[in-house]
């Protein structure tokens, strides 16, 4: 089975006159159109939050608009710039509750838990004890089972300072979870704005290749807030039932692939 990550895609309102470093809609349209052509398709699209930009009139009805095309079955968790009522009523999704927008699901065999670590109108992941119950819960039902872990707001530290006031709350607690669960085989992050790998207690920690703009790569001490336009794309997880394979498919480049001279003589 293939899991495509599609995150932070931070849907407009195409009327809209916000401030936007790049063409946000176009890069999800152009990642929709990439994912329905790949040559083979994904068995779902797990879509790690933030998907649209700033809960405005209007940028919801874009974000379905845009994600119509999709053939798979779409998972979706909120971000931290998403409207919580809005996006229960958008995605069918099993959610908790009202004020907990975390599902569990099962595709192909392979349990998939997305947990819901948003707080309104606040930017941090919050992992607080209703939640690290509700985790709990949740992946005692998956006991046994392969599982993989969503969320928006990545459980540590990546260096970029300004990103990490922003981080999971909790995060060694939430460490904890996942050490008493070994079953957790992943954990697929958003809100980074650019693809980082890490573990949490050894379990594959990363986070997806937003559609939109990135986060510039400064590690220093109170580095300053930049962007940068680096290639949009999405990941392909593969999951043979034993492994784990991740795929970055980079989009909109103006790349196309070609074989190489050596590998046309040889064949
Ligand atoms: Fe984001
Ligand atoms: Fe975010």
């Amino acid at each position: 089975m293939i899991l495509a990550q599609l995150t932070d895609t931070h849907v407009l309102n195409p009327e809209s006159t916000e401030e936007r470093w790049v063409d946000n809609n176009g890069r999800l349209e152009a990642a929709v159109a990439s994912l329905n052509g790949e040559v083979v398709p994904p068995t779902a699209i797990l879509a790690t939050g933030d998907l649209t930009n700033n809960h405005q009139p209007g940028e919801l009805d874009e974000l379905q608009r845009l994600l119509a095309p999709l053939h798979p079955p779409i998972l979706a968790l909120p971000g931290n710039h998403d409207d919580r009522a809005e996006l229960r009523v958008a995605f069918d999704m099993p959610w908790a509750d009202d004020d907990n927008l975390s599902w569990c699901v099962e595709v192909q065999g392979l349990q998939i838990v997305g947990l819901d670590t948003t707080v309104p109108e606040r930017q941090h992941g919050e992992f607080d004890t209703h939640r690290e119950e509700w985790l709990r819960d949740a992946l005692a039902d998956t006991a046994g089972q392969p599982t993989v872990l969503a969320m928006h707001h990545p459980p540590f530290v990546s260096g970029i300072e300004w990103m990490d006031e922003t981080m999971l709350k909790r995060a060694e607690v939430f460490a904890d979870v996942i050490e008493a669960n070994r079953h957790v085989l992943r954990i697929f992050c958003g809100h980074l704005h650019r693809p980082v790998q890490t573990a949490i207690r050894g379990v594959p920690t990363s986070v997806g290749l937003s559609t939109v703009h990135h986060v510039a790569l400064n590690t220093t001490e109170s580095a300053p807030i930049e962007i940068i336009r680096d290639p949009p794309g999405y990941q392909l997880h593969h999951f043979d039932g034993a492994n784990w394979v991740s795929h970055t498919r980079y989009i909109d480049t103006g790349e196309l692939a070609f074989t190489p001279s050596w590998a046309i003589a040889d064949g």
